[in-house]
């Protein structure tokens, strides 16, 4: 029996899109819907980050606690910066959309219970965590807030059986140079030379340590995304032929020794390139395809 199961609540049906380049593309704040649970496998939403109330009204009373004004918002993009309307920081190359995050939380996890992030980046699972009235532990080889704890998310300073939710978003073979930290599992390609074993040994051994530390019965989130790319030789000249990676299913099958699979969620992705003429038009005529969605694996320990 599921007993995260959300409140119910009546949808609002949206219209439907003509094709993906209609999407709305998130240009103004007044484009984020409130957020509400989904109810389908397929998660989509128009902004990298969600406005979340709760976080500015507690902002604004420790100011006027303080005895300070109101702080004036600085507007960075589609993001308010310090008025709760971002999450994580969306500088940082790879954070991880945090509305997903809500998501997966408001569904498995309840207040107060214990959510580590093993990867947390610039620490948008903590400002989720915070929102949610949830207790967020972050660690990361690069770590971007004073209270993410440095450490190699392959071995966690964590008592076995002690947490109530993982989310992970790991690096997508070596897309971005994360850190100059030879222990960054961004540094390990995979489709290399050895067939990508050196990344998927790096990520199970991750994989074993989340089990080690997760509560039975409880669940956690794994966000990644396929790979594609053109050939290059040694010398990292393109060369004819080009490397699918299905990093997905790879991580997937890896999770399902030790895990139950709950789920697979397809993710929607935003990014802007993706509207790019010339990169759709370099799709069409190389007969390629853009990534457009990322998955969020839903696992549970027995
Ligand atoms: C996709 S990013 C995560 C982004 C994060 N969720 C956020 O929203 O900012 C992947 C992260 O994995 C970290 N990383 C790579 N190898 C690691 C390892 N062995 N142990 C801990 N962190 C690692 C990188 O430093 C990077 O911050």
């Amino acid at each position: 029996m599921n007993d995260f199961a959300p409140e119910p609540y009546t949808p609002r049906v949206p219209k439907p899109f003509r094709d993906p380049s209609d999407r709305p593309q998130p240009r103004k704040r007044e484009e984020r819907p409130p957020l509400r649970i989904f109810p389908t496998t397929l998660w989509e939403y128009p902004s990298q980050h969600y406005d979340s109330p709760a976080m500015r009204e507690a902002q604004k009373k420790e100011r006027l606690l303080r005895g300070e004004s109101p702080r004036p918002l600085e507007i960075q993009g589609d993001a308010v910066i310090g008025s709760g309307s971002m999450q994580g920081d969306k500088e940082y190359v790879g954070a991880t959309p945090s509305w997903v995050i809500w998501q997966l939380l408001s569904r498995y996890t309840r207040e107060n219970d214990v959510v580590v992030d093993p990867m947390c980046g610039s620490g948008t699972t903590l400002d989720v965590c915070r929102d949610l009235k949830r207790k967020g532990v972050g660690f990361d080889l690069n770590p971007q807030r004073e209270e993410i704890r440095r450490n190699d998310s392959r071995k966690l300073p964590l008592d076995k059986e002690s947490v109530d939710f993982v989310f992970i978003d790991p690096p997508y073979s070596t897309h971005v140079d994360y850190s100059d930290d030879a222990r960054c599992i961004g540094k390990l390609d995979s489709g290399g030379d050895d067939g990508g074993r050196a990344y998927y040994r790096a990520m199970e051994d991750v994989i074993r340590e989340i089990h080690r530390v997760l509560k039975p019965g409880r669940y956690m989130g794994l966000y990644v995304s396929d790979s594609w790319r053109k050939k290059r030789d040694r010398d990292g000249k393109a060369v004819k032929g080009s490397e699918f990676m299905p990093i997905g299913f790879e991580l997937f099958a890896i999770m399902r020794k030790y895990f139950v699979a709950v789920d697979i969620i397809c993710v929607v992705r935003h990014n802007k390139k993706l509207t790019y003429g010339n990169w759709r038009k370099a799709a069409e005529e190389g007969n390629f395809f853009l990534r457009g969605f990322n998955y969020c694996f839903i696992m549970r320990k027995a």
